[in-house]
């Protein structure tokens, strides 16, 4: 299809992007808002370049956040950008691109529609060679009178799109609403664009004025007609919660048909570049945010959060976990509630366990971290063991320093490891210890007061203490009635 349009068609894309978002009330573009972790304007643009169309992109408001974000994902030179300096509507901002077209179709489509596919536009510029129209415009049914799209009125061979709030009659009785995505011959646009007037209502150039305007001159203007959870636009936030569930609920549907299950699946969140492995078990309330990749047969316990996060086969995240930035390799147990981050790197088989945080460390090959530890700047050989409590040092208040701790060392719970220390190979630290210097390899180091054992002392201490008590209640006795 690509390339039987491509051949047949001299095809140029806009994206309107330039708009004030005045109806999210934030003070900010909602082109950047994200959805499933990706900022709403990279998905259009992205469907067009999937398409390998060349796309012109209108900005204004916050031009320059848009542009860097645009740059940053998809590339320096990935799409054009041509300012609209003063946001007068969709048909001005068309206006200011007229020195950019080469094409002789121009696809123009609005920057608020994350779910477009590329399925649709390619319908789209089907039809329009098909019918060889001047102007072809994707349509959907929606129903809702409160919703405030362009209607497309038709009737008599005639043809024209009326903006919502400038209808009336009963919006309830018009269904059929424009998309927002149009094609259009570049002759066309040259002859008429500035035939525009502005709405009287808002004072702005409408871009949908143009099917009347080639209407009336009985020039062919097609529509195609789309399910409208394809088309739907974002201009609020109820818009764009709507718009997320839609996309949430495909990602998910998407990796059960990659053999991914979920327990609870309308409770989880899973950005759109997240990547799972078939047998791999979800449970509720897991959040899997933009730059994580989990293997196969893994397990997410319930409430974990997992961002950046590189999980190889077999992994199990238990309940409440934190994961960000930080690989685990295979069959590595972590938490629940650990707290894992600052790049840390789990080798085969490691476990952390339950309150245990990990923070800038590398933990070898089968160590055991299971319970209530701080690990900072830390390198864990093989087959470590800590026990619970170890507090590893990092900080002296203005610098932080390493540890390194050798493969088989045996850490006693409750201990202090103060950095910069190496702990030798094989060597065990007593529970309880206070470590500030390195540790030979196989040595037993103790660092905490020796314990004395007084015998036979806690009988004599409390029969001293009844007999003082006695002693004591008598004295306070006499005292007081001596006293009165
Ligand atoms: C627009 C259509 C409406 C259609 C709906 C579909 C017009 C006049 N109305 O309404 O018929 O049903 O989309 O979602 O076109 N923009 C600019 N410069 C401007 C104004 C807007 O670049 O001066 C951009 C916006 O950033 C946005 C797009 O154009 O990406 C559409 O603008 P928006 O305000 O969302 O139009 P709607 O009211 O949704
Ligand atoms: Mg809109």
């Amino acid at each position: 299809m690509e390339t039987e349009t491509k051949n047949v068609l001299d095809l140029q894309a806009i994206i309107l992007a330039a708009g004030t978002s005045s109806r999210f009330k934030t003070g900010k573009t909602k082109l950047l808002e994200p959805i499933c972790g990706r900022p709403m304007i990279l998905y259009p643009t992205q469907v067009l370049r999937n398409l390998k169309i060349p796309t012109l992109m209108v900005v204004g408001f916050q031009r320059e956040d848009i542009e860097e974000t645009i740059k940053q994902s998809l590339g320096q030179n990935a799409v054009t950008f041509i300012h609209q300096k003063e946001q007068l509507g969709t048909g001005h901002a068309i206006q200011c691109t007229k020195d950019s077209w080469q094409a002789e179709h121009i696809l123009v489509m609005n920057g608020d529609m994350p779910l477009v596919n590329e399925a649709v536009i390619e319908k789209l510029l089907k039809k329009h060679i098909q019918k060889d129209s001047t102007i072809t415009f994707i349509t959907a049914y929606h129903c809702d009178p409160n919703a405030m799209y362009g209607r497309v009125i038709t009737g008599n061979d005639t043809i024209q799109i009326i903006e919502a709030k400038e209808f009336e009659g009963d919006l309830s009785e018009q269904c059929c609403v424009n998309a927002g995505v149009y094609l259009i011959r570049r002759d066309f646009l040259e002859k008429n664009l500035l035939e525009l007037k502005k709405s009287p209502t808002t004072k702005e150039w409408y871009i949908t004025d143009l099917i009347k305007i080639a209407s009336d001159s009985n020039l062919k203007v097609e529509t195609l007609s789309v399910p409208f959870d394809v088309i739907r636009g974002v201009n609020d936030f109820k818009e764009l919660w709507a718009a997320e569930q839609i996309k949430k609920s495909e990602i998910v549907q998407h990796w059960m048909h990659n053999g991914v299950r979920f327990s609870i699946a309308h409770n989880v969140q899973i950005d759109w570049d997240v990547t799972i492995g078939a047998g791999t078990f979800i449970d509720s309330g897991v959040q899997l945010l933009s730059g994580t990749s989990i293997g196969m047969g893994c397990s997410i316990g319930s409430f974990s959060v997992l961002k950046n996060a590189i999980i190889a086969d077999r992994c199990v995240v238990q309940s409440h976990t934190i994961v960000e930035k930080a690989t685990l390799e295979s069959d590595v147990i972590v938490g629940p509630f650990a707290y894992i981050h600052g790049n840390s790197f789990f080798e085969q088989q490691s476990k952390v366990g339950c309150f245990v945080e990990i923070n800038r460390s590398s933990i070898g090959q089968k160590t055991k971290i299971k319970h209530l530890s701080y690990i900072g700047d830390a390198h864990f050989q093989e087959k470590v063991n800590v026990g619970a409590g170890t507090i590893v040092c990092n900080y002296d208040g203005i610098e932080k320093h390493r540890t390194l701790i050798k493969s088989e060392a045996f850490i006693g719970g409750n201990s202090t490891v103060i950095a910069p220390v190496v702990i030798g190979k094989g060597a065990m630290v007593a529970a309880g210890s206070t470590i500030n210097k390195d540790v030979p390899d196989d040595a037993l180091a103790i660092a905490r007061q020796h314990q004395i054992n007084k015998e036979n002392y806690t009988k004599k201490f409390f029969q001293r203490k009844k007999e003082s008590h006695f002693i004591g209640a008598h004295k306070i006795t006499t005292e007081t009635s001596e006293q009165q």
